[in-house]
């Protein structure tokens, strides 16, 4: 008998349970290499988006850098390479791509830190571009926005230092792997509440 390789429907709602349940096994291949083209899109930002001293990608390494000499847990220093992952797509809701992105697999304070990053940093420079410096204060009795704060102000903020010495984005590769190979949506992994410190 032939192994069926594609499935016999030209529309959904036709599908069998065994044409699901092949797409399901693709499904399961393409989901082991998500860690992979996350480190290939990250690679990728290394051009575009001029004016800084630094590129994205390097923004992006030097923010988890600084996590990882924190003593952050992988959750954070995972989040802080991808949280502007979104730049080239999505240039005016970059936080949230990178907040679905992560969700399945990181803590869910980590995800919200995420998510928010974009108003939280406000705060440093709005004041110039005609926005409100202090939107985020919306937030200021949810239980992650201190969390929220540090991150802008510790690692992010402070990321566009040509001098900075990051390794490369190679040396992240292992945690990345290794994020992304949980399983997803696991209460275990989510601990919804759990405040992990970003220093240590
Ligand atoms: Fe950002
Ligand atoms: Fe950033």
């Amino acid at each position: 008998m032939n192994e069926m390789t594609t499935v016999g429907f030209i529309e959904m709602k036709h599908g069998t349970a065994e044409d699901y349940a092949l797409l399901g096994r693709y499904e399961h291949e393409y989901a082991a290499g998500t860690a992979d083209r996350i480190l290939e899109q990250l690679a990728r930002l290394g051009g575009g988006l001029s004016g800084y001293k630094i590129s994205r990608l390097e923004h992006s390494i030097q923010t988890a850098a600084r996590a990882e000499a924190d003593g952050a847990d992988a959750d954070w220093i995972v989040a802080a390479l991808l949280h502007d992952i979104g730049d080239e797509l999505a240039p005016h809701n970059h936080d949230s791509i990178a907040a679905d992105i992560i969700r399945p697999f990181v803590r869910e304070q980590v995800s919200w830190v995420v998510q928010h990053h974009g108003i939280f940093q406000m705060v440093y420079y709005a004041h110039h571009t005609g926005g409100d410096p202090e939107a985020r204060r919306k937030y200021a009795d949810h239980p992650y926005y201190q969390d929220a704060v540090d991150f802008c102000e510790r690692w992010d903020q402070s990321s566009f230092d040509p001098d900075y010495a990051s390794p490369p984005l190679g040396h992240f590769a292992p945690m990345v792997r290794e994020v992304f190979a949980r399983p997803a949506w696991d209460e275990a992994v989510l601990r919804k509440g759990v405040r992990e410190p970003l220093v240590r």
